[in-house]
């Protein structure tokens, strides 16, 4: 009790000081973590289906080549390209419509098929192909083939970063961020007619490059700047949450959203960013989850740990552990337990010019006590 009192303390002060005191973490390691995945590239986000098929997205930003998007199975320790080696090679010249160009996400949707975002070019910041390089592709999970592919290239520009989507079968929309040039897009599943909003409201954009191990990252030699980044929907709908990948966490009503789909003022001269507001300082995160209470689980880049974000915005700590080295894309199964992929990403190629990974890497999961957010999940 006296303990966990001082660990709110000591995060409270940690998050609103954070470059004061942003720096890595070195131990002691904590016993709750359990390796679920053991593999020698980085992997940035993994999901599973209700019957336990587990599938992840390779960074690929070790150098190394293979597929983007596979199926993990655990009995063999071994993956497969999914939905096959097609969609997965994708090389110069190949048609962007029907390849992978370059996955940035993937997480199983409400319907319980795989939803993949290609953000259209082949590297962090390398230019976007237009109009079939950016796109959710939807793999039906039941015959592992793509069943529909909503291209993005009328809401996309050329510095554009399509990152990662969630889903609102109420109103059947889709929500994506865009890291690169600052805005969210919605998008109708039904009509596949989609809309930027937000575009370069201070909720979207970054003031500051994201930082990971205490450290500024850099792309070649401009500080990286990641914009929208990571995105939750409230489990009753109401809230949209997201932030940029340095962290300042917004919410806006869901509802404003799916409104400036039909009301374009709603949606010009900035109106919608008159009801943003502010929910949590975050700090530099990599990935993000949201559980059925509406907690959300923010990974904190710099110091290798896991906060936790009640409703009302308070933030606690869940785990600190060396090994969380930029835990990227969370995903929360109906065992209760949250997947942790240790990426590295910090120390790939994009940000470092060369592979400062250290294999093998990890995923790992921990019990949170409580099942994932059901209106985004299958
Ligand atoms: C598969 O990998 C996990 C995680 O590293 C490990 O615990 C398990 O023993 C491995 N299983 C086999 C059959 O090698
Ligand atoms: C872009 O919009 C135009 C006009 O509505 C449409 O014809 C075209 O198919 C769209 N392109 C993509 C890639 O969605
Ligand atoms: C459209 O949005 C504007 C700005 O918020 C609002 O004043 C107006 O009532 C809305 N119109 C409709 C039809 O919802
Ligand atoms: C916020 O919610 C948490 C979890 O329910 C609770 O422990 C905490 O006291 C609340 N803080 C405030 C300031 O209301």
């Amino acid at each position: 009790m006296l303990f966990d009192t001082f660990r709110t303390l000591a995060l409270a002060l940690a998050v609103t000081t954070q470059y004061a005191f942003a720096q890595r973490f070195y131990g002691p390691e904590d016993p709750r973590l359990q390796i679920q995945i053991t593999t020698q590239n980085p992997i940035n986000g993994v999901s599973k289906t209700p019957d336990g098929r587990i599938f992840v997205a390779y960074a690929r930003v070790d150098g190394s080549t293979g597929p983007q998007i596979a199926e993990w199975d655990q009995t063999t320790n071994t993956s497969t390209a999914y939905p096959n080696e097609k969609w997965n090679s994708y090389s110069d010249g190949d048609d962007p419509a029907t390849h992978f160009v370059g996955i940035n996400s993937q997480r199983v949707g409400p319907d319980g098929n795989l939803y993949v975002v290609d953000k259209g070019a082949t590297a962090i910041g390398g230019a976007v192909m237009f109009p079939y390089g950016p796109k959710l592709v939807v793999v039906d999970t039941q015959t592992n083939e793509v069943s529909k592919v909503y291209f993005m290239g009328n809401v996309t520009r050329s510095n554009s970063l399509l990152d990662d989507v969630r889903f609102n079968p109420i109103t059947g929309k889709a929500y994506l961020t865009d890291a690169g040039s600052p805005g969210l897009i919605v998008l109708d599943l039904l009509t596949g007619n989609a809309i930027r909003v937000l575009d370069d409201d201070a909720s979207t954009g970054a003031t500051t490059a994201v930082s990971a191990e205490g450290t500024l990252l850099h792309l070649g030699s401009k500080p990286a700047f990641i914009y929208a980044d990571q995105l939750e929907l409230s489990p009753n709908a109401k809230y949209f949450y997201y932030q940029p990948a340095s962290g300042g966490m917004s919410r806006i009503e869901t509802k404003l959203l799916d409104q400036a789909t039909y009301n374009s003022s709603l949606n010009s001269n900035s109106v919608l960013g008159l009801f943003v507001e502010p929910y949590a300082n975050t700090p530099s995160t990599g990935g993000t989850a949201i559980d059925a209470e509406g907690n959300i689980y923010v990974s904190d880049v710099d110091s290798q740990r896991i906060i936790k974000i009640f409703p009302n915005s308070t933030m606690t700590l869940l785990v600190q552990d060396p090994r969380l080295l930029w835990v990227d894309a969370m995903w929360i199964d109906l065992q209760h337990r949250l997947w942790l992929p240790a990426a590295q990403l910090n120390r790939g190629i994009p940000f470092q010019g060369k592979n400062l990974e250290e294999a093998p890497l990890y995923v790992f999961s921990i019990d949170i006590g409580v099942g994932p957010s059901q209106i985004d999940h299958a």
